[in-house]
């Protein structure tokens, strides 16, 4: 294990009803007037949104309400809504949605106080200042709830980063299971698919002795595996939806990987299909992140082996390697289960567009990505291609 800083001041405020008391918490903060952020409508037209209104009127919170951020946030919103922000005078971003969102939210928080361009943010300039934030979740998914990232795609050079922070992190989260009942089947898929690949991104390093994180990511893998069919059969299920959206937060808050290096190759390689095809995060995850854990196997045939026996259950053998590729098989075969993608194709994506996704992925990333494997351009070309 190496040394670690960890911290996560987000207060999580679990369970049903909660979000009629999101005035409170706001108060709490110190919070006077929200900039209220939603997305494209879910929770307008499930009355969700109006019920978190009434809670900031009966709490004395002033609000404006601006909706429309897209999934894949682009940075035209944030640049709008920095301005808003700044004619309203608000002293509190509350995000009600999911990852865009709340990285939406994000953006605008560290936009605000700072004179330049916020994208700045997102090409290395560090985050050291932002308005609170606080957030009502409605997918479980992204993990923005208890991280200090924030994904933004700059829509001129099409080019999707994260910037990461911890004054970032939110001062609230409220988590009530209830609002994810009307999530599309789709949406719920593809939230499982990121959330596992949050505690995949941690798992596969070549840090020694992890004995803690280890079972850790293993036993928060198996928690969503065991969740995630039944709010596929039935979005309604309170219990699945709830273990999915601690799971979700505890994937990406950082507990599952401090100590350990970490890898994010995948997320890389998925972020580009994102920028260059507006592909839903989740499904581009689904068709990467199997094909780069085929291509990395031989870096520690091992630590795929106690993966594969511990959560996909694959029997022990001598031969690790196929214990690890079977429990690639099984996971790509779950992915599947659940109605994701599996193929380029199947995200409408030619193979004709493999050279400008490296391009993009080199302009994002530089020569290298990813830690557990320092992939180069020709190995995510092949990791591209293996996706086809
Ligand atoms: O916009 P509305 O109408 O609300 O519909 C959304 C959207 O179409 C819908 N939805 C959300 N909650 C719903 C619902 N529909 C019905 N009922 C509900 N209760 O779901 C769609 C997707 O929403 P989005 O916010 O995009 O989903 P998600 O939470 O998966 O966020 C994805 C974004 O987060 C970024 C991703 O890159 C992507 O841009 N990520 C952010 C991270 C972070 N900040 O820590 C880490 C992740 O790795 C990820 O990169
Ligand atoms: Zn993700």
């Amino acid at each position: 294990m190496e040394n670690f800083i960890f911290k996560s001041p987000t207060q999580f405020v679990f369970g049903a009803d909660e979000h009629k008391r999101t005035g409170k918490y706001i108060a709490q903060c110190g919070g006077k007037k929200a900039l209220v952020l939603y997305g494209g409508g879910s929770v307008l037209r499930s009355g969700r949104l109006q019920e978190v209104v009434e809670s900031l009127d009966a709490a004395g919170v002033d609000c404006v309400v601006q909706g429309g951020v897209q999934p894949n946030p682009g940075s035209s919103f944030v640049y709008q809504a920095i301005e808003a922000a700044r004619a309203e005078n608000v002293d509190f971003l509350l995000a009600v949605g999911g990852g865009s969102v709340i990285d939406t939210a994000k953006a605008v928080a560290a936009g605000v106080p700072y004179s330049g361009d916020f994208l700045d943010f997102y090409r290395g300039r560090p985050v050291e200042k932002a308005l609170p934030v606080g957030v009502v979740l409605t997918i479980p998914a992204a993990g923005s709830e208890g991280s200090p990232n924030t994904v933004i795609t700059d829509e001129e050079n099409k080019i999707k980063k994260g910037t990461k922070s911890d004054c970032l992190r939110p001062q609230f989260a409220i988590l009530n299971p209830e609002l994810t009942f009307t999530l599309p089947k789709y949406q719920s898929a593809c939230g499982i698919c990121d959330m596992m690949s949050h505690i995949l991104e941690r798992y596969f390093t070549k840090t020694q002795d992890n004995a803690v994180t280890d079972r850790m990511c293993e036993a928060v893998l198996l928690a969503v595996k065991d969740s995630a069919m039944r709010v596929i059969i039935d979005s309604e299920d309170y219990q699945a939806q709830a273990a999915l959206m601690w799971a979700g937060m505890l994937a990406h808050n950082n507990i599952c990987g401090v100590g350990r290096e970490q890898d994010w190759a995948s997320h890389a390689l998925a972020h580009q299909l994102s920028a260059l095809y507006d592909v839903a995060h989740g499904a581009a995850l689904a068709v990467v992140f199997p094909a780069w854990l085929r291509y990395c196997l031989d870096e520690d045939v091992n630590l795929f082996a106690q993966l594969a026996a511990r959560v996909w259950q694959v029997p022990e053998s001598d031969d690790k390697r196929q214990m690890g590729l079977q429990g690639i098989e099984r996971f790509q075969d779950f992915l599947r289960g659940l109605g994701l993608p599996s193929k380029l194709e199947h995200l409408d994506v030619p193979a004709e567009a493999i050279p400008q996704l490296v391009e993009q992925l080199h302009a994002a990333c530089g020569d290298t990505v990813g830690n557990f494997k320092k992939l180069t351009m020709a190995d995510a070309e092949a990791i591209y291609k293996d996706c086809q």
